[in-house]
């Protein structure tokens, strides 16, 4: 049983945009082997961060996408989708609150965002705040990817309460992050606060691993406490 999600809401497949696939055919490589894997929709989830990627705005984004999704084969019957993965920078919340209709975000109005994995973004819950006054519907990224919040998991209480749904990163199942990923993935796992899983797909090597893992009997029936298998 490979855990792949019929639709595939995170990942860097969109090539030459940022830390994640930089060649369209390993992009199609790949989409065709989630295609192959039961994967028939696809949500393109760039990363947004004016830290790292000063010069990449989303009309850039979009220019891509425009030319990437010609190149996907129409028999694979594959929905996609552009948004992006924005990091919770410091002055993000203004640009929630004053700028949201620029932001690319889920059909249903869903938007990702991510924290770094090194220290937690002070605006955080400011930015939640504005990005439901705004009308969109935050989905936080692989929080079993912040270590630092192993200490303060009651902290995820709160986050959730403010509205925001948390996606669990399938790679972080394998134990790759250490044994802080797995202290907070089996917390939000039992308590049944994970909203998706994902594949935050970056390469080819990681979809081999995502299509190889199998889940013991112990995992799978922790994950039934937040995921229909
Ligand atoms: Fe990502």
């Amino acid at each position: 049983m490979a855990l792949i999600q019929t639709s595939d809401i995170h990942n860097h497949l969109l090539p030459g945009v940022d830390d994640g696939f930089r060649h369209a055919a390993d992009s199609l490589q790949a989409i065709e082997r989630m295609a192959a894997a039961g994967v028939s929709e696809l949500v393109f989830t760039p990363h947004m961060n004016p830290d790292v990627y000063p010069d990449v705005t989303e009309v850039r984004h979009r220019e891509v996408y425009e030319e990437f999704r010609r190149q996907i084969p129409a028999g694979l019957s594959l929905t996609t989708h552009l948004a992006a993965e924005y990091m919770v920078v410091k002055g993000f919340e203004e640009r929630a609150a004053s700028r949201a209709d620029e932001l690319h975000v889920f059909p249903d109005r869903s938007i990702l965002v991510e924290m770094s994995y090194y220290y937690r973004s002070q605006n955080l819950e400011q930015t939640l705040f504005e990005l439901n006054m705004a009308g969109l519907k935050p989905i936080l990224a692989h929080p079993e990817r912040y270590l630092y919040m192993a200490d303060c998991l009651g902290d995820f209480d709160k986050i959730v309460g403010m509205g925001c749904r948390l996606q669990m990163n399938l790679m972080s199942l394998t134990g790759t992050y250490g044994k802080e990923s797995i202290k907070i993935l089996d917390h939000l796992l039992s308590h049944g606060m994970y909203s998706f899983m994902a594949t935050d797909l970056h390469s080819l090597g990681q979809l081999d691993r995502i299509l190889d893992f199998k889940p013991g009997f112990f995992l799978k029936r922790k994950l039934r406490k937040c995921f229909e298998l």
